[in-house]
């Protein structure tokens, strides 16, 4: 069986972190896995060569892959491109035109990272938790959206919340999957005690869970508490599932809980197929393009090399690879492996390409 990828490096340090990919990729490779590997542009590096932020011809390799890994969009270099034409554009549309509804945010506090924390280390140590953001739904994409010109001369801005039942029932499903794989424990965080779209999130979550997910703990909780629960004992949480807005603003949170946000990966993914068990996705790493150290070498590839951990786990059921790659990054931290965005008195300063030359040294010791 061979998979095909789609590699869309990006802007900033996208490139730099999934050219480590790639060695991993070739690793694998000599072990016997088989991958069809294509690139190409997307954000602002395709604006540039295309004056769009993802050509068509991209659009369609995107479709055809069995997974696409994503680098990172943006920058200032961009900051004045037109609205429709800005780098994150790109994103939200292969977002929705390929229809990954439910994104994957791990965040999980490596032993070895736990003093790296703003919290204390008591409070994240161990930490394991995973979001479920709903990713194609919500004020993101609601209609109608747009600035207006009021005849006073004033300007009026619109954006939509919008929720249907069908929406919220299927990203609930996918988080009490996934709890039932981990802790069984889901909460629910919206804001039903203002908003409409949250009391129908509310009731939509509770009649999934009683109709399917009778086993899995459910607990409902308001969006802002959650942000605060995140911070004084984050613990607590096992899955949390909401929507597209509130998963944004949580997500980043909860990566900050564990020491470093270039630690984190993440996968977006859609239906699958019945017919064809088809199932689109989308592996990226959340810390985003970082201009400021782009070009330098010091870009932390890790999250990059575990969002393609989880493209083996989700995308292409090679469990063990996954595993692999996975126990490989927390035997280099533990050996003191350190890029500067994790960097402690004591341990090893490394590069971007020496770090995923470790990971690689370290996957030919495991697999030995
Ligand atoms: C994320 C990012 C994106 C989002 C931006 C880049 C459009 O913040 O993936 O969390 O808001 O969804
Ligand atoms: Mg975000």
């Amino acid at each position: 069986m061979t998979f095909k990828l789609l590699l869309l490096p990006g802007d900033g340090i996208g490139p730099e972190v999934i050219a480590e990919v790639e060695r991993v990729i070739a690793w694998l490779t000599t072990k016997g896995a088989r991958f069809s590997v294509e690139r190409d542009l997307v954000g602002g590096a395709a604006f540039d060569a295309h004056g769009t932020p993802i050509s068509e011809p991209a659009m369609k390799k995107a479709l055809d892959a069995d997974a696409v890994l994503f680098g990172a969009v943006g920058g200032p270099k961009w900051a004045n491109a037109p609205y429709d034409k800005r780098p994150e554009a790109a994103l939200l549309r292969l977002r929705k035109d390929l229809g990954l509804f439910a994104n994957l945010r791990p965040a999980i506090c490596f032993d070895a990272l736990k003093d790296s924390s703003a919290l204390k280390p008591e409070i994240v140590s161990g930490l394991d938790i995973l979001i479920v953001r709903e990713l194609t739904g919500g004020v993101y994409f609601g209609e109608p959206r747009g600035i207006t010109k009021l005849p006073d001369g004033e300007r009026r801005a619109v954006d939509t919340q919008v929720y249907t039942t069908g929406e919220i029932r299927r990203i609930a499903r996918v988080a009490f999957e996934l709890a039932r794989k981990r802790r069984n424990k889901v909460a629910s965080a919206e804001k039903h005690n203002v908003m409409h779209s949250g009391l129908l999130w509310k009731e939509e979550v509770t009649y999934v869970h009683g109709a399917e997910f009778k086993d899995v703990e459910l607990s409902h909780i308001l969006a802002d508490n959650c942000a605060m629960q995140l911070v004084r004992n984050p613990k607590q949480f096992d899955v949390i599932v909401t929507d597209n807005l509130f998963g944004d603003v949580l997500s980043d949170e909860a990566a900050m809980l564990t020491g470093s946000i270039g630690m984190l990966p993440s996968a977006s993914l859609g239906n699958r197929d019945e017919k064809t068990g088809k199932q689109r996705a989308l592996y990226e790493p959340i810390h985003g393009s970082a201009p400021d150290i782009a070009g330098k070498g010091l870009a932390n590839p890790i999250a990059a090399i575990l969002s393609f951990a989880m493209c083996l786990r989700y995308s292409f059921a090679m469990m063990k690879e996954a595993d692999l790659i996975e126990r490989a990054v927390a035997k280099i931290l533990d050996d003191g492996y350190r890029t500067k965005d994790i960097m402690q008195a004591g341990k090893r300063e490394v590069g971007t390409q020496e770090m995923g030359s470790a990971v690689l040294a370290a996957l030919d010791k495991l697999a030995a």
